[in-house]
């Protein structure tokens, strides 16, 4: 099915507008029911566009079916500002797959490749997405990822911003996600006083005035949710995440999407052990998925607000 028929958007404009007044759209990631109304929610109630994003592994755990059978439930219309977007693509035939499942956006991520063929399998998906409308995502410079839930992973290198002209010219992609000290999970700096690199940032931003540029790895781990886990039977220390006073002035740098995991898994666990918790006797799944899915809500909000400065953007 064309994406259209699903009544959402693309980010061509949802980017250039985010530029010119000086927001990011948030990329959410869901993986079912709860995440994905506790997302919308968040995004209607603040009149935010929003970039519902999938990840391969989470489009393997909700099935395909049921994943676009959820979209249609949403009952969008364009003005919704909503795009569906493959995170990390791995192969052109992943993106090929969820363009012709009805995504409007797909990341080709060939970011741990030599720069010639991220360059090759790039333009290559790039291609395939503009004959169908579809906007695309590629990645130059790795970031530290995550081994397993609870540590740090290191292998990581900054985005070479020589290299960037060449790579968005050579690919006809349509945003370019960067790495500049960002890192997936909930692991992401040993001590407070890290900052990103925003001379890296400057020096893209320079290269490429007006460009649209993605944070990944961008979560800002909210003490309150890793306290509340810890609390109730959890183990997760030293969890530490970006400082919103970073995102925003990210932002203000020609960062138009951030991107938003670990912060929703972290509220959505917390709320479902602090329900447990409450109630040692409750056995209805509603009632400790309804907390979590609330968690998720209020956490999404929080961040369109005071991170992304996307309300009343639509
Ligand atoms: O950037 C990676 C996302 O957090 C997706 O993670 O593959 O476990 O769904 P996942
Ligand atoms: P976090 O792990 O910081 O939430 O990053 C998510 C992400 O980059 C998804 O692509
Ligand atoms: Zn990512």
């Amino acid at each position: 099915m064309k994406y259209t028929d699903f009544g959402l958007v693309n980010t061509k404009n949802m980017f250039s507008d985010a530029i010119s007044r000086g927001y990011a759209v948030g990329a959410f990631n869901f993986y079912n029911m709860e995440t994905l109304t506790a997302i919308m929610r968040a995004a209607r109630d603040t009149h935010s566009p929003i970039i519902l994003a999938v990840s391969e592994s989470a489009m393997k755990y909700m099935g395909d079916d049921m994943l676009m059978g959820m979209i249609g439930g949403l009952k969008l219309n364009t003005v919704d500002g909503v795009a569906l977007h493959l995170d990390h693509g791995s192969s052109f035939e992943a993106c090929a797959h969820a363009i012709e499942l009805g995504f409007s956006s797909v990341m080709i991520d060939g970011s741990k490749l030599p720069f010639d063929e991220n360059v090759k399998i790039s333009r290559r998906v790039a291609e395939l997405a503009h004959a169908n409308d579809v906007t695309v995502e590629a990645e130059l410079g790795t970031l530290a990822g995550i081994e397993d839930e609870n540590t740090f992973g290191t292998e990581s290198s900054y985005t070479n911003p020589h290299d960037v002209i060449e790579f968005v010219k050579q690919t006809g992609i349509d945003s370019l996600a960067i790495a500049i000290g960002t890192s997936h999970g909930a692991y992401k700096r040993k001590s407070d006083t890290e900052e990103l690199r925003f001379d890296i940032l400057a020096d893209i931003a320079a290269e490429l005035p007006g460009y649209p540029l993605v944070l990944h790895g961008a979560s800002n781990i909210p003490q309150n949710y890793v306290n509340e886990i810890n609390e109730f039977g959890g183990e997760i220390s030293g969890a530490r995440g970006i400082p919103a006073p970073q995102l925003r002035r990210a932002v203000e740098m020609n960062i138009c999407k951030i991107n938003v995991d670990s912060d929703s898994r972290l509220a959505f666990t917390a709320g479902v052990r602090g329900n447990l918790a409450a109630k040692p006797n409750g056995f209805n799944p509603r009632d400790y998925l309804g907390a979590g899915r609330q968690n998720v809500y209020e956490n999404c909000m929080n961040e369109i607000r005071s991170i992304m400065n996307s309300e009343n953007k639509l």
